[in-house]
């Protein structure tokens, strides 16, 4: 039986993911933030992999992705790369990483490029980061735009609702994607807008849009692996589709190991030296 990974084997690269919204195939993302994980990821032939500052919420348990520190990205980072030999891998830039300066951006990401082997970069924001975007790619590295519900905007948002519901938001959403596409991104993530909108978007551009909670008219879909494996019993928003019930399935191990230690039933001899 031939798997997904014998079929394309090929290294992805921001160059393939154009091509692919060219000849209309759906990109498919998903993020990772230790090597076991992404190991399973990249055999399981996803295109690109996202080492989301959503770790810190995921691995961390933080309520918002603002304490995630540049440190914290390149040790995720690092594991990722290390499991990863086939997809393209994406880092996100932590809040305050990039937004003092463009000097600051543009060490905070040579730093993570040199120090975790990551191929390109992730920044939340519209046509105010434009000339970060154009000096790192200048640079040679990579950048993902982020549009929408930008959750390291959280504060000023006022929560994690849909964005861009209204005409004068709407409006101003593809401009920055515009805006972003002009300064040099190789593709866009669209979190939480109306599908119709997103559709729209994805129809004016050029480079890939990469949907989550933003339906189907998108060049791609992206997920936080631990929501999608049902790891995250107390998250299911509407966009969210379970591929696996892990929290049950992790539980109901664990249950069995604790009574099997109780009765004296594990190790049996066949485990035992
Ligand atoms: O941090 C993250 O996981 C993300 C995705 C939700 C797009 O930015």
């Amino acid at each position: 039986m031939s798997t997904n990974t014998i079929d394309k084997p090929r290294k992805v690269t921001t160059a393939t993911l154009r091509k692919m919204k060219a000849d209309g195939e759906k990109i498919a993302m998903l993020t990772a933030y230790d090597f076991g994980m992404a190991q399973l990821v990249d055999r399981s032939g996803m295109d690109v992999i996202l080492i989301g500052d959503s770790a810190t919420n995921v691995m961390a348990g933080n309520a918002t992705t603002l304490p995630m520190t540049l440190d914290e990205m390149i040790y995720h980072a690092r594991c990722v790369v290390r499991g990863t030999t086939r997809a393209l891998t994406v880092a996100d830039m932590p809040f305050g990483s990039y937004q003092v300066s463009v000097e600051e951006a543009m060490r905070s990401a040579i730093r993570l490029l040199k120090e975790s082997g990551v191929e390109a970069v992730k920044l939340e924001g519209g046509r105010e980061i434009s000339e970060t975007i154009k000096r790192l790619t200048q640079a040679g590295i990579p950048v993902m735009g982020h549009l929408g519900l930008t959750p390291q905007s959280v504060n000023q948002l006022g929560g994690y609702g849909l964005r861009a519901k209204g005409e004068e938001e709407a409006a101003r959403l593809l401009e920055d994607a515009i805006a972003l596409e002009e300064s040099g991104c190789f593709a866009i993530v669209l979190e939480k807008i109306p599908a119709a909108l997103a559709r729209k978007v994805s129809e004016s551009l050029t480079i890939p849009t990469i949907g989550i909670g933003a339906g189907n008219g998108t060049d791609g879909q992206v997920l936080v692996l631990n929501d999608m494996l049902g790891m995250n019993e107390g998250f299911r928003p509407k966009f969210l589709r379970l591929y696996a019930h892990l929290a049950q399935d992790i539980d109901c191990a664990l249950k069995h190991y604790i009574s099997d230690v109780k009765a004296t039933e594990f190790p049996s001899e066949a485990e035992s030296y």
